[in-house]
């Protein structure tokens, strides 16, 4: 699908330098919004924290000469024009998220928003001409902390799902809606987010790996081939609340006991399946909760990832079977995201970047979920370049980089624009 017609003179590449300095400087301002005692961030997506951080990023945008504008759906996205009449050229778009999960690590999705503005900044310096507009998104709630995940970007190609915004995953907790309406935007104007995806060239994700490989290599960079399928649903259990203490043990119906057998069960499924699926509860609330009540209702979440769809259903059909076999249980579906392969051309571009720079590459697999999932089935030629993480830790506190695996991933990165910048691909 990709025809390679015109390679980008090396020699503009070889103009760009990427600093360190500068990099690591945004990485620990960024650190701090949300910053935990434990080294961590708490930094949910429009949570006042999440707030804070987005309105520094937008400076630090403007600063580096990008146009910066917010859209219906709070994505914020900064646009370096070229030349005054490229309003409606298509771009080369980076981008990642700066939302946090729970009490998560400092570099998922801040390198890539902090790298791709170190890659913009190194590329105005280097005065390397640019023959399409560059944009920089940083996208809405990928980490999902309302509803499903990847929201901005969806948001931005109208595949949300139907009412999702009004939807929250349990009880308490705002819906999309009521957090945009809390930050001054209609939600009945979502739709006015919505882009064509013919507005965009490529789209390119600089991330950290989130697993140890590259890391167990001794490599600096992956050259990401493909993103797992991630299907969600939630499962819920219903017993019945009653006294702690006057009612004895046979006549209970204890929703956290059940629950606690279908946890099992499903871990045991997904780990009979062999490695190339992996499964998790990892969200569990239960209903009324304190010392004195036997608990009556428990919902939890469960997500299955596989680059494989032959995997994931057997396991999936599994799983509906244990959830029949316990009383008033229920599984409901919430999201699939199916896995998708990135394209072979902008692969190719990474690995020639790497390789005119003297760095070692190794070509992977995400099992991480990314906002460069949305693009590939809209058509749009999308690469994520990958650093190593300390320990293959992420999602946690301890959550680590090296300051000079993150300037190589913003150079590769930087390169990466400008040589596909210089190639036409249908
Ligand atoms: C995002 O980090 C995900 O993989 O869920
Ligand atoms: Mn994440
Ligand atoms: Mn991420």
């Amino acid at each position: 699908m990709a025809l390679l017609s015109r390679r980008r003179g090396i020699s503009d590449v070889s103009k760009i330098r990427v600093r360190e300095d500068r990099l690591r400087k945004d990485l620990l301002e960024l650190a701090r919004y949300g910053e935990e005692q434990d080294g961590g961030v708490m930094r949910t997506a429009l949570s006042d924290a999440d707030m804070e951080a987005r309105c520094w990023f937008k400076d630090r945008m403007s600063e580096a000469g990008l146009r910066v504008r917010e859209d219906a759906a709070a994505n914020i996205i900064g646009r370096l024009d070229p030349m005054a009449d490229s309003a409606d050229t298509p771009c080369i778009a980076m981008g990642s998220h700066i939302d946090t999960v729970p009490h998560g690590g400092r570099f998922d999705g801040a390198l890539g928003i902090c790298g791709g503005l170190e890659a913009i900044r190194a590329i105005r310096e280097s005065k390397v001409p640019l023959p399409c507009p560059l944009e920089l998104l940083v996208f809405t709630d990928e980490e999902g902390s309302h509803y499903a995940g990847t929201f901005g970007s969806r948001a931005m190609f109208n595949l949300l799902l139907e009412d999702e915004i009004h939807r929250s995953r349990s009880s308490g907790k705002p819906s999309l809606a009521k957090d945009l309406e809390r930050i001054g935007k209609d939600p009945e104007r979502i739709a006015q987010a919505v882009r064509s995806p013919s507005n965009f060239r490529v789209f390119l994700e600089l991330h950290i790996e989130q697993g140890p490989i590259l890391e167990s290599l001794g490599v600096p960079i992956g050259v990401v081939e493909g993103i797992v399928a991630v299907h969600r649903y939630t499962i819920h259990v219903k017993g019945m609340a009653g006294h702690a203490g006057t009612t004895p043990m046979r006549r209970r119906d204890d929703a956290l006991v059940k629950a606690a057998r279908v946890i099992t069960a499903v871990n045991e499924a997904v780990t009979a399946a062999g490695p190339s699926i992996v499964g998790t509860i990892g969200e569990l609330s239960l209903y009324p909760g304190a010392f004195n009540i036997i608990p009556g209702e428990v919902t939890m979440s469960l997500e299955l990832r596989s680059m494989k769809e032959s995997v994931i259903q057997p396991v999936q059909g599994h799983i509906e079977e244990i959830v029949r076999s316990v009383s008033n249980t229920r599984l409901d579906p919430l999201l699939s995201k199916g896995g998708v392969d990135l394209d072979p051309v902008i692969m190719d571009a990474i690995e020639i970047s790497c390789r005119e720079g003297g760095i070692l590459f190794h070509r992977m697999a995400s099992g991480a979920g990314h906002d460069a999932m949305t693009f590939p089935p809209l058509g749009v030629p999308t690469g994520m370049i990958f650093i190593p993480c300390v320990d293959g830790r992420s999602h946690c506190p301890d959550e680590n980089i090296t300051w000079k695996d993150a300037a190589t991933g913003a150079q590769i990165l930087a390169d990466t624009v400008i040589r596909v910048a210089g190639l036409r691909i249908n």
